[in-house]
């Protein structure tokens, strides 16, 4: 089937020719519950668009191959067909209501915010790196930043040597609510994984909430050109098990107390 090779290739094409699962046509593997959903909605899109794909390939065969050019005479002309343009007119809104269905129902169950989240995280994405806040536990910032000033002007970069990169660690299957903010211009939260992004404005506070369902280090991004070195604005995520990161949180915070308190 032609149509088969095209989805194939289309698949490898996306997924950089990595032995990656071709079902998730791109996407990467979900590592939050929400991601899970995005998945699906992605997989039945690409269902429903290649039905309709079919019809429309279909069509256009059909029309070749039983209505050539048969002589000089004019075919009858057929117009005002009502049926037909009733047709054509209703199966566009019902395709459109089900498109609409499908997304409203996924948008408000990955944008949900639960009144009660497990662990919030206060994420402050400024000019050029992220700070993670955890207001449950006093913890004002894991590895706090120092200025470094760079060729043109000043750029925070993560205290520690050792890692260069600002730490995000979250427990896996415990609801994690984020609040987004930024001082100076719009970035935006990305983790691939989670299949979502969210933008963080200045003077406009946003949050969202996730779910990870799977432990491991993935890299976050910012998504958003915010400025000179918006390509080296990322983080480091990582999904532990609640324990580990109970145990991170008390190791943090003896830090903290170690370096004289919130900074
Ligand atoms: Cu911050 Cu791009």
């Amino acid at each position: 089937m032609p149509s088969a090779a095209v989805l194939l290739g289309l698949a490898l094409v996306t997924t950089g020719c990595q032995s990656t699962d071709l079902t998730r046509l791109g996407m990467p593997l979900p590592a939050s519950r929400q991601g899970q959903v995005t998945l699906s909605m992605w997989q039945g899109s690409w269902i429903a668009a290649f039905c309709v794909g079919f019809v429309v390939w279909g069509g256009i065969l059909w029309a070749i191959i039983f209505h050539r050019k048969r002589g000089d005479e004019l075919p009858r002309q057929v117009r005002y067909n009502l049926p037909i343009e009733i047709l054509y007119t209703v199966l566009p809104f019902i395709m459109i209501g089900v498109m609409f269905y499908f997304t409203a129902r996924d948008e408000s169950y990955i944008t949900r915010n639960p009144a009660h989240p497990d662990v919030v995280v206060d994420v402050i994405a400024e000019q050029w790196t992220w700070q993670f806040r955890y207001p449950q536990y006093a913890l004002s910032n894991p590895k706090a930043p120092y200025r470094m000033v760079t060729e043109v002007g000043q750029m925070w970069v993560p205290g520690e040597p050792a890692s260069r990169l600002p730490l995000l660690e979250i427990p896996v299957n415990q609801t994690v609510r984020f609040n987004l903010t930024s001082p100076d211009v719009v970035h935006s939260f990305w983790v691939a994984a989670f299949e979502f992004k969210r933008q963080a404005v200045p003077g406009f506070p946003n949050r969202f909430t996730i779910t990870p369902i799977r432990t491991g280090t993935f890299i976050g991004r910012c998504a958003e050109l915010c400025g000179v070195y918006h390509s080296r604005m990322l983080f480091t995520l990582k999904i532990v098990t609640p324990a580990q990161f109970r145990q991170w949180i008390r190791q943090q915070q003896s830090q903290q107390n170690a370096s004289g308190g919130a900074q």
